[in-house]
């Protein structure tokens, strides 16, 4: 039986009014055919997904669409490593050879991978289609499913083909978050505490509170939690769709972070795990700053290390590295490094001043 828990809205105004659109959060919302009836109607769909996640949840999505509709299944091998044109050129080959037209809707049923290249995939279909968002992951629920950011990898850089995008809707069944192995929960759990640190410190303080029902992934908590990240995301993306001031606070911790993907190679940190270190480089500048109390910065490290996500940098990785990692960094090679630092907990401000010496304080 689908239940809404929570529902709220992305709402753009003025000329992009009509681009707004609500996110669902709720259980058993998958096979939720009055979801569907609202949302896309009678219209075809296709359904993009991975070979984990769709054995596991397809069957609930076809539930949900009825057997009389025309749905075609695409199912992508899965990894961030397939995340490319070369799939997405797959989705366009079985969406075109199944007839399907600008009516057609897409649905992204998995993680941010799936979700970024549908999403893409969406924005360049006939020019523009239609598409929902079905995350499967924690980090999908709170982070990439939300904000209408699109595309794929290019072997140059991470992320660097795509568009803006918005989906119709979204639609996170937290039913889902049973089956996440601990380290993907983790990675999520590392993008809430962003929210709390950003933007919210009443929120960091619940989150505190709450930690071993998190911990223990219970439903009610989780989906407020979640409402709450959507809300705080939701809120920031309304204000600066395209990335031309605000929305850069969403980086918090991301660009240290990047630079340990970078040197480490993709892959061998999770972007959660590596947001996590970021995040605590940033917090110790800042504390170092006077903008932020030790014992917050103390706070967040044994927050993030309740969850088992790591709190210490690489040991290859110096100061220097770091460095010089984001100055290679494909979004910064034309100006300034931008970072995201508290100007005091559940406030982010963006600067471009941090010498190479505060990083080597809190580095090494
Ligand atoms: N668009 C944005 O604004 C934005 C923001 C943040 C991250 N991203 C992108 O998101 C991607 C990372 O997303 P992710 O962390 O969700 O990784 P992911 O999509 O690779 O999913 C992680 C793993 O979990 C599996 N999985 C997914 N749901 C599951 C479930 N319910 N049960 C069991 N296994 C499940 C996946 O198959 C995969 O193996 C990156 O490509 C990143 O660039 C985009």
């Amino acid at each position: 039986m689908p239940t809404r828990i929570h529902t709220l809205h992305v709402n753009f105004t003025g000329i992009s009014s009509h681009r707004s659109y609500p996110i669902i959060i709720g259980r058993d919302l998958l096979a939720d055919a009055g979801f569907y009836e609202d949302m896309i109607g009678d219209r075809p769909v296709v359904l993009v997904s991975n070979d984990q996640v769709g054995p596991l949840y397809a069957s609930q999505v076809h539930q949900g669409l009825g057997e009389a509709r025309h749905v075609t299944d695409v199912i992508l091998p899965d990894g961030e490593a397939f995340k490319n044109i070369d799939t997405l050129d797959g989705i366009f080959t079985a969406a075109l050879k199944d007839r399907h037209e600008r009516r057609s809707v897409f649905m992204a049923l998995g993680g941010g991978v799936i979700g970024d290249m549908t999403g893409f995939a969406a924005a360049c279909f006939m020019r523009g289609v239609d598409f929902l968002q079905l995350p499967t992951t924690l980090l999908a629920q709170v982070d990439s499913s939300v904000g209408g950011k699109t595309g794929v990898n290019h072997p140059v850089g991470k992320n660097m083909i795509g568009a803006f995008h918005q989906p119709l809707a979204v639609a996170i069944d937290i039913n889902t978050l049973e089956t996440l192995p601990e380290r993907e929960f983790a990675a999520g759990m590392a993008e809430i505490i962003k929210y709390g640190c950003i933007y919210d410190a009443v929120f960091f303080d619940w989150l505190i509170n709450v930690r071993s029902q998190l911990l223990a992934r219970d439903p009610s908590v989780l989906a407020e939690a979640i409402k709450r990240s959507c809300a705080i995301k939701a809120e920031v993306v309304a204000q600066d769709e395209r990335e031309g001031g605000l929305r850069a606070i969403l980086n918090f911790g991301h660009t240290f972070g990047h630079a340990i993907e970078q040197v480490e190679g993709y892959g061998a940190w999770l972007h959660g795990e590596a947001v996590a270190v970021g995040m605590l480089i940033a917090a110790k500048i800042s504390a170092n700053r006077g903008c932020l109390d030790a014992s917050t910065v103390t706070e967040l490290e044994q927050f993030l290390l309740y969850f088992g996500l790591p709190v210490a940098a690489p040991k290859d990785m110096d100061a220097a590295v770091f460095l010089r990692a984001m100055r290679t960094d494909k979004k910064v090679m034309s100006g300034q490094i931008r970072y995201i630092v508290l100007s005091a907990l559940g406030k982010a401000s963006i600067v471009d001043d941090i010498s190479a010496n505060e990083m080597t304080a809190v580095i090494g």
